[in-house]
């Protein structure tokens, strides 16, 4: 596990596929801390189209750990499709400048992370991320472009299945990352499901300051709009200061899942999203979450924002 590669262990679905396998790492020291989110869902219906067009704003110049923005769609069960703009210590790997991420299409599931070819985008850049089922009714084709030239930045095709319910972005620091030095904002987000769910647009969550103007929909509840979300730039002070403690005696013991209760809000505090891990043996990030999201304990290893 030491040898896995990095951009593995860096993302938020590494400890579930850790958690799904029941491998415990006492090697492995989380400590993730979270930005502001907005989230929707469950639908009573499935999704099966989602397209927003992120602007992220300069990357940090320099990055300590590592840092991922997405939206991410799921159904708590499944594969979590999330196309990442990614920091890293030296985003070269994509072509990237200092202040630049490396954006790529991406999907987590019981087999690891896999990701679309990568290309670098700047902090001004409209960078559009297209989820579409694809006819099959099981292939998710994500398709990621430069929204004002029509580039193409990246793709991935994955047979993540038809119940996909929930949506949100996840701005997500690894590691005692460097966070976001400005706000992001996602602009044109449309949701639109296999049929009509006029309750939809009353799950919509916000977690750490992040605002939505709005919200809409058409077709009787079938297509749901956001024109504008908004996610503050993260306070240079981590969000969650707990550090993680690694436990030698992996695999007997009776550890206790430790779910916290919640502290959401105010400096300080943390609150992790929707589909987010927020408990588990060895896990140190935070353990709220955003309302009206409750950590619910999956395993030993995991538990989960839902
Ligand atoms: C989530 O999607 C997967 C893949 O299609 C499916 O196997 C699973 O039953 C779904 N879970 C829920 C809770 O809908
Ligand atoms: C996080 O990074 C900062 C800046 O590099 C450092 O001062 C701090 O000790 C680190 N914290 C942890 C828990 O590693
Ligand atoms: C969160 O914590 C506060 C203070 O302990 C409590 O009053 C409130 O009911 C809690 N909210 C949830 C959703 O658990």
């Amino acid at each position: 596990m030491l040898y896995i590669q990095p951009a593995i262990f860096s993302t938020l679905a590494f400890a579930s596929w850790a958690a799904a396998n029941l491998v415990p790492s006492p090697i492995f020291k989380r400590a993730d801390t979270w930005g502001g989110s907005v989230s929707l869902g469950p639908t009573k219906s499935t999704i099966v189209k989602a397209v927003t067009t992120i602007i992220p704003g300069p990357a940090p110049p320099t990055q300590n750990g590592v840092l991922f923005l997405w939206p991410g769609m799921s159904n708590g069960t499944g594969d979590l499709i999330q196309a990442t703009l990614e920091s890293w210590q030296s985003n070269s790997w994509c072509g990237a400048t200092t202040g630049q991420w490396c954006v790529r299409a991406s999907v987590f599931g019981w087999f690891g992370q896999l990701d679309g070819n990568p290309s670098p985008v700047s902090g001004s850049d409209q960078v559009r991320i297209e989820y579409a089922l694809q006819a099959d009714k099981n292939t998710w084709l994500q398709t990621v472009t430069n929204a004002v030239t029509g580039a193409l930045l990246s793709t991935y095709s994955s047979p993540s299945g038809p119940y996909m319910r929930g949506y949100g972005t996840g701005t997500e620091c690894n590691d005692n990352c460097s966070g976001t030095i400005a706000a992001q904002s996602y602009i044109n987000t449309v949701i639109t499901l296999a049929s009509a769910d006029t309750t939809f647009g009353g799950t919509i969550a916000t977690a750490g300051g992040a605002t939505y103007s709005g919200l809409t929909s058409s077709d009787g509840g079938k297509v749901w709009s956001i024109a504008s979300i908004s996610i503050p730039a993260m306070s240079k002070a981590p969000q969650t200061t707990t550090t993680s403690k690694t436990t030698t005696k992996a695999t007997t013991a009776s550890t206790k899942t430790t779910t916290k209760a919640n502290t959401t809000g105010g400096s300080g505090g943390c609150s992790a999203p929707q589909y987010a891990q927020c408990g588990g043996n060895g896990f140190a990030g935070c353990t709220s979450c955003a309302s009206p999201y409750t950590c619910k304990l999956q395993n030993e290893w995991y538990s989960q924002c839902l």
